[in-house]
């Protein structure tokens, strides 16, 4: 029989009574409690030291508490830099031998790394023994962090970005996480209501129970060109001035599908392709793939490999659609609406949070993920209608700046994490 949620651990501490009330960002402040809780001092965990979009969605929040918030790394890379740049305290407690695990799972390898696990997990619940809460941002923080509950007794929320399913993760795995959730997590918070349906299918706790924060994009930066200089930015970024451009943002990986707009881009004569992004989790071997396949389709001189780009705003200011392709049910997808900030139409693949961003012909375009030829004709429907493809542009904006404002995202966030602290 599926414990009901009255059975877990997550019931008896979840604070939230139902979650339109209990995280409606127009609620007022409620009584003295609240006032106590609503700066507790976080410690937030991720185990990656690379910049994916769990991290960029951990660096505005933790942003936003650097004086009362710590952040523990699993892995050193840019991100820590990033974060140390807006005054946020870091420690990174790296073992290599613990991050090898992944990459080459076996039972022998499993128990190699249980030493380090164990030390791993001591040191975060001795950390989270001066904080308030343990934020939990990734998968392999929820273990590590979760497993030391006994040891810390603080309240844990974690931020779930991944869609659990056996397409994305494996049974071990995900196996891992559900009991986990249900013993030693005090509150689930999902990217998307697709990512809280997949923890309920996985757990069998109510979806009711977990409530869903979007990604805030901070509109600032998206809205700095007025679109009257794209040659001159084109110029300064190396991009064809006078070419159409459909840009695709994000790391280079299989089910990110830069592929499919490979093909989809051969059926296009004229256009060029720019794939933003880089390898971040070993993908080395795909990327190569990506250029092989350029070649291979005689499309190489039409596809600009741009590697990783900070300006990522600029990048899309340039462009005249940007492609979103996924293969599989993308989580939340910050890419598209960044796209959307950044006044251009975008065009993504209709399934996971996808379609609670994107609404098909209002304030952009669906198409069917890994379907080449409809990628390729909705971008000629919208390279062919400049006026249908900027009033969607538009109505993306507007959507991009109601529902996803980074002012939402930290103030929703910052009341769950008050609400878990209480
Ligand atoms: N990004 C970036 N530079 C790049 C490519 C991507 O800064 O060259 C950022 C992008 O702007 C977005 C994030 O990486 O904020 C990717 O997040 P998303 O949710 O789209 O995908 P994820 O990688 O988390 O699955
Ligand atoms: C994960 C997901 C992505 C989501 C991001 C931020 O990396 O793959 O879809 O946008 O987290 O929540």
């Amino acid at each position: 029989m599926r414990p009901t949620i009255d059975a877990t651990p997550l019931a008896h501490s979840l604070p939230l009574s139902s979650r339109p009330a209990a995280l409606d960002p127009s609620a007022p402040p409620a009584a003295s409690a609240a006032h106590v809780s609503a700066t507790p001092n976080v410690l937030f965990v991720d185990q990656s030291g690379q910049l994916g979009g769990a991290e960029f969605a951990l660096l505005e929040l933790a942003g936003s508490c650097v004086t009362r918030s710590e952040v523990v790394l699993l892995s050193d890379g840019p991100f820590r830099t990033r974060l140390e740049a807006i005054g946020a305290r870091v420690q990174v407690m790296n073992d290599a031998r613990v991050s090898g695990i992944v990459r080459q799972a076996s039972g022998l390898n499993c128990l190699r790394v249980v030493p380090g696990i164990l030390r791993q997990v001591r040191a975060i619940a001795q950390r989270a023994r001066a904080f308030d809460v343990l934020f939990l941002n990734t998968q392999k923080a929820l273990v590590l962090g979760a497993l030391g509950k006994p040891l810390h007794r603080r309240p844990v929320i974690w931020y779930q970005h991944d869609i659990l399913t056996r397409e994305h993760f494996g049974r071990a795995q995900l196996t891992v996480v559900k009991w986990l959730v249900r013993f030693a997590v005090d509150l689930v918070v999902a990217n998307s209501q697709a990512s809280a349906n997949s923890l309920a299918a996985l757990t069998g706790i109510d979806v009711q129970r977990v409530p869903v924060i979007y990604n805030g994009i901070g509109a600032g930066a998206f809205g700095r060109f007025d679109g009257t200089d794209v040659a001159a930015l084109r110029r300064r970024l190396g991009l064809p001035e006078q070419a159409w451009l459909a840009g695709l943002f994000g790391r280079l990986a299989p089910w990110k599908g830069q592929h499919v707009a490979l093909d989809a881009l051969a059926r296009l004569p004229d256009a060029h392709l720019v794939l933003v992004g880089a390898p971040l989790f070993g993908e080395d071997a795909y990327a190569q793939r990506l250029r092989d396949q350029a070649a291979a389709l005689g499309i190489a001189d039409r596809v600009h490999f741009a590697g990783f780009q900070d300006d990522v705003p600029a990048w899309m200011k340039a462009m005249d659609v940007i492609l979103h392709t996924s293969t599989e049910p993308e989580p939340f997808g910050r890419v598209i609406v960044e796209g959307m900030a950044a006044v251009k139409p975008v065009i993504a693949a209709a399934a996971g949070g996808v379609t609670e961003i994107v609404r098909h012909g209002k304030n952009g375009w669906l198409v069917k993920p890994g379907d080449v030829a409809a990628l390729a004709e909705a971008i000629g429907v919208l390279r062919a209608d400049p006026s249908m493809a900027q009033r969607l542009a538009t109505q993306a904006q507007i959507d991009a700046h109601t529902e996803f404002s980074m002012e939402r995202y930290v103030q929703r966030m910052t009341q769950a994490i008050g609400q878990a602290a209480r």
